[in-house]
């Protein structure tokens, strides 16, 4: 064989993902890491007098709101003989099944079994129609689908607590972080990861598909890699306007959200949002986001321009010339093969979520608590680094 041989094609071993890191489903070891922290199953408005049909970690599942303005998230199959409470009609105190009536509530008590002849007798309590608790906050509502006695609680965040003047807070889930698709056909890590690869910002968007952020992003950052308490967090320094120092904090922290500063607008100050990269299933995820806006509709309207068009108003051939996140990470697979990938020394970001992310899932296999799960609210209160800041220098 001539040297000139090596590396051709056919000599390539079989590929595989890591598993224990990707797959999200019950029982599996990422599965029942995520199953211990909270995630956005939809933006308020998704939870209204229509069932609607989610999709969670891998579960199907049915999110409404009762005529009491609760919100509640149930298995689909109906306790009683399976169908589908997809079908169900909602009322002031839960959902009622289509085939016998029988009607929950938000916990997943039955109410009423309308063909017996004591509809709300006892034998209502001998039931219960598998449910998830859900809590509302920042617009969206959150879900979650752990073991009952690990419960923990809900966090809030300094970045959607403290206000500048005129600010509130509003929820988005129309694209993935920089503008793209709503829901990426592909796993939800490879999404994550890229929020500690600031090495991509200055090629994917600032030189190879043209300028899509502010000017000072298409330039090579000098990056500092660094574990923080519930992640990992990426420092970039690039010179700034006036001889000052231009710093951007980016932070992926646990389970699944993403500090990046909007690269849109030339912001100073701490992180404006809040990005939650939700595990549909194994190879499906979208963005749900929440942050500080000081008009209605804001949040919806950064998005990423190629060619001077919106994500979804490019055609087949543009897509092409003008990759942007949605192509890239898409473009790896549906979940991409690990063992085909070359880390190098701007992967480090990779490289430390991944292992962080490892060590939370032995954790929890081992029967402890991960990182991030607080059981008061003191402790559920977050601050972060993330941001965009000039130094003088
Ligand atoms: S299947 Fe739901 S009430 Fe019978
Ligand atoms: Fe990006």
């Amino acid at each position: 064989m001539s040297v000139t041989d090596f590396g051709s094609a056919y000599a390539r071993k079989p590929p595989n993902y890591n598993a224990k890191l990707t797959e999200v489903g019950r029982g599996t070891p990422m599965g029942e890491l995520l199953r211990r922290y909270w995630h956005p199953a939809g933006i308020a408005a998704d939870a209204g007098a229509t069932p609607r049909p989610v999709k969670v970690l891998g579960e199907e599942l049915i999110l409404f709101r009762d005529g009491q303005g609760r919100a509640g998230l149930v298995y689909p199959r109906c306790c009683h003989r399976g169908t589908t409470l997809y079908y169900g009609k909602i009322e002031e105190r839960g959902i009622r099944c289509c085939y016998h009536g029988w009607l929950f509530d938000v916990e997943g008590h039955c109410l009423e079994m309308p063909c017996e002849p004591n509809p709300s007798g006892p034998q209502c309590q001998r039931v219960r129609q598998p449910w998830y608790p859900v809590e509302e906050r920042y617009g969206l509502v959150f879900a979650y689908l752990g073991p009952p006695e690990k419960k923990p609680v809900l966090p809030r965040y300094e970045c959607l607590e403290v206000m500048g003047p005129g600010e509130f807070v509003e929820a988005d889930d129309s694209s993935i972080g920089s503008g793209g698709i709503v829901i990426a056909p592909c796993n939800w890590l490879q999404h994550f990861e890229n929020v500690v690869d600031p090495y991509h910002v200055p090629v994917l968007h600032g030189t190879f598909s043209g300028p899509q952020f502010v000017e000072q992003m298409a330039t090579f950052p000098k990056v500092k890699f660094e574990y923080g308490p519930r992640g990992v967090k990426a420092t970039s320094i690039r010179p700034g306007p006036n001889g000052k120092r231009f710093r951007r904090i980016t932070e992926a922290i646990v389970p699944t959200l993403r500090l990046v500063a909007n690269p849109r607008v030339a912001q100073y100050g701490m992180v404006e949002s809040i990005g939650w990269t939700l595990p549909i299933d194994d190879t499906h995820y979208r963005i749900y986001v929440a942050g500080r806006v000081k008009e209605k509709g804001e949040l919806a309207k950064f998005k990423s321009r190629y060619n001077g068009k919106t994500w979804a108003e490019l055609s087949p051939e543009e897509h092409q010339q003008f990759p942007g996140d949605t192509e890239a990470q898409v473009g790896q697979g549906a979940i991409t093969f690990h063992s085909e990938e070359h880390l190098m020394s701007s992967d480090q970001g990779v490289s430390m979520l991944r292992l962080f992310l490892r060590k939370q899932v032995d954790t929890v296999a081992a029967g402890g608590d991960p990182v991030g799960v607080a059981f008061d609210e003191e402790s559920a209160y977050v601050k972060f680094d993330a941001g965009q800041f000039l130094d003088e220098v």
